[in-house]
């Protein structure tokens, strides 16, 4: 069975870049399910080759009737598509008064994902695949080459598949009934995992080998999509970075009367005497660019990152096979530096490992960074590696990952591997065992409005 994946995944690539392209350019070529695609070559900084495609179309583009609606699958095309650039981007929320001008980049048709291949991968295997969901308060970010980089996934056989998904209120504004269902970008996540289901073979990947990973509200959507019914069996491993969905009050930002307040904002004559109908259609009416630029209306509070990410754990431990860690390395690479130093939380802030793991926003930084951030990257970057080859992130002693054997959390324990100069296994992060009554007594019931 595996052989016969690899040995079509090399045919389809092959034998399609000798029959497709014979104009002189190096095209490579892949067979979707809906159509052909070219994509490229690219290198990493370490000069190793794989594949690229960008911006692949994984949903109908979601324009017109399909504002504020759930997405469609894509429309079949016949001639071969140009996979090689990142165009569009979604619209991105404008939260900050000084930041008023587009990016050109900006579009409501912006359902795109973009696949990483490794191009000659030592395994003779499909190749398991990662799958990025991005962060940015549900508001901004996008899935681009530009924004997050495969190197260190490609570099070690994985493929990854990274996408831009409905955000602000083009991905979450709701009337709370079937006129605006809400939560369309969480729904474009889910068709996105089900495209990588249906067409990752044609990349030489394994279908039954995908990890969700994601950070902050990327981190939030992984949990999602580890609770939610909709997302059974598109994946079967998770990595969720500074983020747990539950105890999310971001995600009760967006009930109706925000809907009517938003419409009010763009014309005072709207408000809560109109229907949900007419609410649709007067937005249906108006360009994303002002349904984003809304400057000033809400958005305010303070996210708590690690309570939840540890109950969300504890919890799910109870289910599956969980590995917790914490982040404690400051070097030069950090993502946050300059967020304040929070007493007893030291100074890696949320998202500080982000740049070990994706280059994230180091996109033509010509630094150099100390030896040890070069070896922080190497350690974070194998240990993920690990989890998405073998749900496991420290299958075997490794001198380069310290000896160190990562063992799995469990309620009573409550143990998980300090990544620091030294990795370090520790017990009960943040004094979670003591707060946990608290947590059963207080905290709200998740997920009691999501199907
Ligand atoms: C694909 O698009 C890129 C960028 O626009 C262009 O340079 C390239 O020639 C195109 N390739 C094909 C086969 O059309
Ligand atoms: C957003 O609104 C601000 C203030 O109302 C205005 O100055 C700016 O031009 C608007 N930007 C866009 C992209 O519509
Ligand atoms: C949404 O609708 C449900 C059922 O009609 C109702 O119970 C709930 O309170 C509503 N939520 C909001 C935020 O309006
Ligand atoms: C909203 O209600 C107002 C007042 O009833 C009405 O004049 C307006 O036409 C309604 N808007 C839409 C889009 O139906
Ligand atoms: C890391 O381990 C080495 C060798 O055991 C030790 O010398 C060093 O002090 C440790 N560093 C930290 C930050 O704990």
């Amino acid at each position: 069975m595996y052989c016969f994946l690899t040995i079509f995944a090399l045919i389809s690539l092959k034998e399609a870049d000798n029959l497709r392209l014979g104009d002189g350019s190096s095209g490579i070529l892949a067979n979707t399910k809906y159509g052909t695609i070219s994509g490229k070559v690219f290198s990493t900084p370490s000069a190793k080759e794989f594949y690229a495609f960008l911006d692949i179309p994984y949903a109908s583009p979601p324009i017109g009737k399909l504002r504020f609606q759930k997405p469609l699958p894509p429309e079949p095309w016949k001639e071969v598509l140009n996979a090689t650039e990142n165009t569009k981007i979604c619209w991105q929320l404008r939260l900050r008064s000084e930041k008023v001008e587009n990016d050109p980049r900006e579009n409501e048709d912006c359902l795109y994902l973009n696949v990483y291949v490794p191009k000659d991968p030592s395994e003779n295997e499909p190749l398991a695949v990662m799958v990025y969901i991005h962060g940015g308060m549900f508001s901004f970010n996008d899935g681009t080459f530009k924004s997050y980089k495969p190197y260190n996934f490609v570099e070690r056989d994985i493929i990854m598949v990274s996408f831009n998904f409905r955000q602000g209120p083009l991905g979450f504004l709701t009337t709370n009934d079937s006129v605006i269902p809400g939560n369309v970008g969480l729904w474009d996540q889910n068709i996105a995992l089900k495209w990588v289901q249906q067409n990752i073979e044609a990349f030489g990947g394994d279908p039954k080998k995908v990890t969700l990973m994601g950070h902050s509200s990327g981190a939030v959507s992984v949990t999602f999509h580890m609770l939610s019914k909709q997302s059974a069996g598109l994946f079967s491993g998770a990595i969720a970075e500074s983020g747990a969905g539950i105890h999310q009050p971001k995600l009760q930002s967006f009930p109706k009367y925000f809907a009517y307040k938003l419409a009010h904002a763009i014309d005072p004559k709207m408000g809560e005497h109109n229907s949900s109908a007419e609410l649709l259609a007067f937005l249906l009416s108006v360009s994303p660019s002002i349904i984003s630029n809304i400057t000033k209306l809400y958005m305010k509070g303070d996210l708590r990152f690690s309570n939840p990410v540890i109950r969300f754990a504890d919890l799910a431990s109870r289910y599956v096979d969980v590995y917790f860690y914490q982040f404690s390395y400051f070097g030069e690479m950090n993502a946050n530096r300059d967020v304040l130093d929070e007493e007893g939380l030291g100074k890696a802030a949320h998202c500080a490992e982000l740049p070990y793991l994706m280059y994230y926003e180091m996109d033509g930084d010509t630094k150099t960074y100390p030896k040890s951030d070069i070896r922080m990257r190497h350690i974070l970057s194998d240990l993920f590696a690990n989890f998405i080859k073998y749900q496991n992130p420290t299958p075997k002693r490794d001198s380069r990952l310290q000896n160190i054997i990562w063992p799995k959390l469990n309620s009573n324990t409550l143990l998980y591997l300090d990544i620091d100069d030294n990795l370090t296994i520790k017990e009960n992060p943040r004094y979670y065992r003591q707060c946990r009554t608290i947590f059963d007594k207080y905290y709200e019931h998740p997920l009691t409005q999501l199907n």
